[in-house]
């Protein structure tokens, strides 16, 4: 068996351990006698399953008693809609900033159902950056203002929670660095994650909701996008992705056992510190994003002539570094450093970095 480096922006890397956690339950849950896959959501294995992983969430994000935490399907792109839905009525305004592709998309689906006010938009540096929160404009009485904290694509974070007026809820679409690092929870009233990249395998999506915001969307909510149905039952009206979720409970127990969020975000700083100090001292490659506002979790870059791009990821490959294509988007490279990335994965990738530029620039 030979396991690669993979650099995969989503679905990403997972850790090794969990693999051969699941790997070694997967004929026989505890003695149940078959797999999470073909087990009831209703019997005791997955009820312990979905308690456990809630409770170990609501732990490492030290996420407070008044927010319900959510286990749903469809993917982040699924709750683009579900925001709108569940905090609007259809003549009401939300607030939305674009720091990038995935603000974009969110925006475009939140406009068929609410009006959309752009209050900040970072079209001016090409997306490299974040509007400073003093430069928004805000509506009086949003519904709630959505944010990015971290554009997948782009490689771009916020470095600060903002900070909307007058208690107006504040949302946030975390699905590329939920779990990197500690988060205020408080800050936000809701939280959405998609989770192939730091959670689990893609399809789920894990939502974080003030309870006061429960019940203020339109009464035609489909059923499973429906936060105040899914809160009621315990995110089973229907059946669960099921073996996601186990699975993601198991990553949450694993990043328990490194030590927390504090403790991964450390080895983050220190990966992400190692990728951009050779980005920038080779002269060869190039990261496009303004220092303040660089990615913790996705490093995207580019080699001086796209011609070579083809050469490097064929080296790469065989170098055991898998995954390094940019978006087909705007092409380059993007090596995505999520929790499950060790150290050693990025100093390979630097190591070929800097032999592929001795060779060829
Ligand atoms: C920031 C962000 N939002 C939303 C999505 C969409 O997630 P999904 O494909 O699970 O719908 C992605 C996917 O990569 C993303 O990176």
């Amino acid at each position: 068996m030979s396991r690669v480096y993979n650099f995969s922006a989503g679905p990403a890397a997972l850790p090794l351990e969990v693999l051969e956690q699941i790997r070694d339950e997967l004929l026989d849950f505890h003695g149940a006698g078959m797999s999470v896959m073909e087990m009831s959501h209703r019997g005791r294995h997955f009820a312990a399953i979905a308690q456990q992983s809630e409770s170990d969430l609501r732990e490492l994000l030290a996420v407070p008693a008044n927010y319900k935490v959510l286990f749903m399907q469809g993917g982040a792109s699924a709750q683009f809609a579900a925001v709108p839905l569940n905090l609007t009525k259809p003549s009401a305004c939300a607030d939305y900033v674009n720091t990038g592709i995935w603000s974009t998309k969110a925006i475009t689906e939140a406009k068929r159902y609410c009006k959309v006010n752009l209050a900040a938009d970072a079209k001016a540096s090409g997306y490299s950056t974040v509007p400073q929160q003093a430069e928004w404009v805000f509506t009086p009485d949003a519904a709630y203002v959505h944010y990015t904290p971290n554009e997948t694509i782009g490689g771009v974070e916020f470095p600060f929670v903002p900070l909307p007026p007058g208690g107006v809820p504040l949302v946030a679409d975390y699905s590329s660095s939920i779990l990197s690092r500690p988060i205020d929870v408080s800050r936000h009233g809701v939280i959405y994650a998609g989770a192939q990249k730091n959670i689990g395998p893609a399809g789920l999506v894990v939502l974080i909701v003030r309870e006061d915001l429960l019940g203020r969307g339109r009464e035609d909510v489909p059923t499973v996008m429906n936060w105040t149905i899914m809160a009621a039952h315990d995110s089973m009206p229907n059946t669960p992705a099921t073996f996601s979720w186990y699975v993601a409970g198991l990553v949450f127990q694993w990043l328990k056992r490194q030590g927390g969020l504090h403790a991964i975000e450390s080895l983050n700083h220190a990966k992400a510190s190692v990728l951009y100090s050779a980005i920038d001292a080779s002269g060869f490659y190039r990261n496009p994003v303004a220092p303040g506002c660089r990615s913790l979790m996705n490093v995207p870059f580019t080699l001086p002539d796209a011609r070579l791009d083809t050469l490097f990821l064929e080296g790469a490959a065989q170098a055991g570094l898998a995954g390094l294509q940019g978006h087909k988007l705007v092409g380059g490279m993007r090596a995505s450093l999520y929790n499950a990335m060790p150290l050693a994965g990025v100093q390979a990738l630097v190591a070929y970095m800097q032999e592929f530029q001795r060779r060829h620039g």
